[in-house]
């Protein structure tokens, strides 16, 4: 089967590490958080990959690792994307033809709130946090809108947020809709 993964996008702050471990656990299913996965690469964090390489440097890590976890492995798992994850068209292509994409939503509210509580790992935020977020969700505006599922992170329990991925997952796998 082409789309064997769950491949988790949304904005910073909807949740989309947390909701992937939670349906990793329920599938047992392996788990991989592409940003920690280029970190573990990389031996240092996201902030000092920006600020001492750049951004062109981390999203070209970030295209070459989406395609060897995703094209190159045949065994499913559940992937958490970061947010910019989603920004090159090839990455959506490679997401769409291999996973079934769930696109985790926030209310503006909620994100600002969320990422508060973390202000500094995220360069993107440097500065006006709130300021920053309405920039960026509106340059993203349509950015995520290729997913195959899009769930509100901000109206469910994590654990019936998983459940319902899950659910959904097995029933487009038992029509086959993506055999
Ligand atoms: C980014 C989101 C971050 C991380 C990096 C860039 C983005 O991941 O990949 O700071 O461009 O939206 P999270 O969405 O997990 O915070």
């Amino acid at each position: 089967m082409h789309k064997r993964h769950i491949i988790i996008i949304g904005f910073m702050g909807t949740g989309k590490s947390t909701l992937g471990a939670e349906i990793a656990r329920i599938s047992h299913l392996p788990f991989v958080d592409l940003d920690e996965d280029i970190e573990k690469k990389v031996g240092i964090c996201i902030a000092n990959i920006f600020e001492k390489y750049g951004e062109t440097y981390f999203r070209d890590l970030e295209s070459e690792r989406l395609e060897q976890l995703v094209v190159k492995q045949d065994k499913p798992i559940i992937l958490s994307t970061g947010g910019g994850a989603v920004l090159r068209e090839e990455n959506q292509r490679v997401m769409m033809n291999h996973g079934f994409v769930v696109n985790t939503k926030a209310t503006r509210e909620e994100i600002v709130r969320r990422l508060q509580n973390d202000p500094h790992s995220r360069p993107l935020l440097a500065g006006d946090l709130e300021e920053r977020v309405d920039r960026l969700l509106q340059e993203r505006n349509k950015a995520y809108d290729f997913a195959d599922f899009t769930i509100q992170t901000d109206q469910l329990e994590l654990g019936d947020a998983a459940k319902l991925v899950w659910t959904v997952w097995k029933d487009v796998i038992l029509k086959g809709d993506f055999l």
